[in-house]
This record gives C-alpha cells, structure tokens and sequence, in this order.
C-alpha cells in the first residue's frame, strides 16, 4: 500500500494500543499514512507514550478517545460517540483481558461483553467500512485434527476462561457479518521481532527460557541428561510479532478481506520436540538428550488427583499450569485464505529456526 499523509477527515480507531500487538498494529498503521484515534482506559494513557514517541516525523499527535470495555456504552458520552460517528471508518479491536490463568467472570467482562459493546459501537458509526476483530487460535480449543480458517464451533472444549470467552466473542462477531463489514484474524502464539527479538513480556515460549536459563545457572545442569518430548505430532504454534502485524495490516487493506477469517500462523510450526531441542542447545545445554514420550505424562498430571499439585508445581516455577494442557492438543491450522490474501506481498513468516537465537539474545540481554 502507498504511504501517504493522514486524512484528518477519516480515522482509524485502535483498541488495546498500549498492549504488545496493539502497538505495533497502531505504528504499522500510521506508517502507513492512516490517523489514529486511540481507545484507551483513562489509567493507562501513559502507557501510549512508547506509541507516540515511534511515530513517524511529522505524524499528527493522535486523538486519545477514553473509554472501558468493561463499562456500559464503552464509557464513551453520546457526544463523544456522535464525533467517532463523523470520523471513524475502520476499528481494530484488538484489547483483550488476555491471561491465562484469569477468572471465568473476568474474561466474560473484557473479552466478551467487552466486545460486544465494541460491535454496538461499529453499528452506530455511519461512515464505518470494516470492524476488524482479533481473535486467537486458542478459540479452536481441544479441537484435533485441523481447523480451518472457515472453521468455528466443531463441539470443540476449553481448558481456561481466556480460550472459552475468544470463541465467545468471535462467535458474536461472526453473528454480525451480514450486517457489518467484519474481517477476523487469529495469531498463533505470539512470540518477538523475529528481527530484533524485541519482546514486551513474559508468555508462551518465554516462560520455558525463564526456567530453563534459570536452571542452566545452577553448577553441573547444562551438561545433565536432558528428557526431550518423543511425539512428532504436537505442534507449538509460536508466529514472529513483526509477521503477525505485517500481516494483518496488509490483509486489512484488502477490500476482499471483508467477511473472512485469517489465521496469522506459521505454516511450517515446529513441533514441539524441535522447539525443546533447538532451545535447550541455544541456551548452552549440551548433556545428552533423552527422548521419551511425554504425553501420558500430561495426562497424569491432568488428572483430578494430581492437578493441584500441578499447579502448585507450575506456579512455583513461574509457568501457568494451563499451559500444560496444550502439549495435549493435536491440532494443525491451515493458512489458506492468508496465503493467497499475502502472495505477492512479500510477507513471508521466518522459519523458527532461523529467528530462535534472535529470540533468546533478546531474552537474556533484556528480560532476565
Ligand atoms: N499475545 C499473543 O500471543 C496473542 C495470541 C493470539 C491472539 N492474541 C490477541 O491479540 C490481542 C492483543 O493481545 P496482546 O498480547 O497485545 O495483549 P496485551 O499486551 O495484554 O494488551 C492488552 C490490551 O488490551 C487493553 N485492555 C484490557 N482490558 C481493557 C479494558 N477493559 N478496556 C480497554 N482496554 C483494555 C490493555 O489496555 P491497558 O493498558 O489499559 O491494560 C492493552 O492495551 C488480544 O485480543 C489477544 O486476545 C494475542
């Protein structure tokens, strides 16, 4: 898409900008000549302040629209809300109460009722062209086999409220479709620049070189036997931030995109064997490795007996013990509608192989 300067007359509006995606999204976009408005709960406009400071040269001070998922009519006055009506043409909803440890009546709230409001909110804006809705790959739950793009309610399950409340709120999303112009994407899980390595916090795979570099500290560990996962079938579905935002800006920009559903995956997602192995040798692990099949482990563990002590073990070692439950999942995502959304675009997901170390450095300079 061309750059081009800010149309004052129509603006982009942005939830969930002080968030890990959400500022990303917002700088792609400007970058890309639109007029950000940004929504955002009033405790937290500090926290915009890395947004505006990466703001191309020039780019007009955006608009900061204070506002609540959590509150009736988004906390927005009608008068304020008439003036998003004379301005606003496209929404990305993208804030989330997003944890995976977080209650059911939490992630309702937020994630849920939260967007709902939002989709009122796009009903009432008559210069609307498209609501964008960031979903998650966790809305295919306990699904195995492969899950589709097209693909939603398959009687799928929920191990925690995060998951259950996306598949909810996607569901209403989906609901509106023939009324609204509604495009929806979801990322695996999100891991740093595959570029830089940047990263703005401790999740997914992040967790595991928390431990793990903590361990390799201690004298003697990095050259113990190591057990390594047997299953060449359990896929961690970890995708590069910078692709995740690339991505999803250019799909926004298609007018095709409109009533479809993108998964913003990697095509080619390691196993998770691959990842514990390349991972245990880019933080200097080099005992011998045991490859043992894992899974009837998990079960155990997840079992009523032993889930509490589970979790006691997980939360003492800084992990979420929901996390656990995924190595369980056998569940593949076809990128079909990204792949042709993106061929020719140049916007290509890096193998993990080749952005690991990039990760880890980026780990252990800045985030131990
Ligand atoms: N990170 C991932 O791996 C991943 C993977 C798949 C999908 N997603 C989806 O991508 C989106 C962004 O995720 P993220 O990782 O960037 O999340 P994040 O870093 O936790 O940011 C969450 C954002 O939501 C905002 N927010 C939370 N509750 C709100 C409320 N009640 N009202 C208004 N804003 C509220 C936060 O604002 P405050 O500054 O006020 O807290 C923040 O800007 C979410 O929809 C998530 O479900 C994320």
């Amino acid at each position: 898409m061309e750059k081009s300067k800010p149309n004052p007359a129509k603006a982009v509006l942005v939830t969930g900008a002080t968030g890990f995606i959400g500022r990303r999204v917002a700088l792609e976009l400007a970058q890309r000549g639109h007029r950000l408005l940004l929504f955002c709960r009033p405790d937290s406009v500090s926290r915009l302040d890395p947004l505006i400071r990466q703001l191309p040269e020039g780019y007009p001070k955006p608009e900061i629209v204070k506002a609540d998922l959590d509150l009736r009519n988004l906390g927005i006055k009608a008068p304020a809300r008439r003036k998003l009506g004379a301005r606003v043409s496209e929404i990305f909803h993208l804030a989330a109460n997003y944890h995976l440890g977080m209650s059911e009546k939490a992630a309702m709230l937020t994630n849920v009722d939260g967007t709902r409001r939002m989709l009122d909110l796009a009903a009432d804006l008559p210069r609307l062209e498209r609501f964008h809705f960031v979903s998650t790959m966790a809305v295919a739950g306990d699904w195995q086999g492969e899950f589709r793009e097209e693909d939603l309610d398959l009687g799928q399950g929920f191990e925690h409220a995060y998951g259950r409340s996306k598949f909810l709120a996607e569901t209403h999303v989906r609901g509106q479709m023939n009324k609204l112009p509604i495009t929806v994407y979801r990322p695996g899980v999100v891991v740093g620049d595959s570029r830089t390595g940047e990263m703005d916090k401790i999740d997914g795979p992040y967790y595991l070189f928390r431990l793990l570099s903590r361990l390799s500290r201690l004298p003697g560990l990095s050259r113990m036997p190591m057990i390594i996962p047997r299953e060449e079938d359990s896929y961690f579905h970890i995708v590069p931030v910078d692709y995740v935002v690339k991505a999803l800006v250019e799909l926004a920009s298609q007018k095709s995109s409109r009533g479809q559903t993108y998964h913003l995956m990697d095509p080619h997602p390691p196993t998770y064997r691959d990842f514990y192995t390349a991972t245990l040798s880019a933080l200097g692990f080099n005992g011998h490795q045991i490859s043992r099949p894992v899974s009837r482990m998990v079960r155990l563990l997840k079992t009523k007996l032993f889930w509490p002590t589970t979790r006691l073990a997980c939360n003492s070692a800084g992990l979420p013990a929901e996390m656990v439950c995924h190595y369980l999942y056998r569940v593949t995502y076809s990128t079909t509608n990204t792949s042709s959304g993106l061929k020719d675009k140049n916007i290509i997901c890096p193998r993990f192989i080749e952005y690991l170390p990039t990760l880890i450095e980026y780990y252990r300079q800045n985030m131990v």
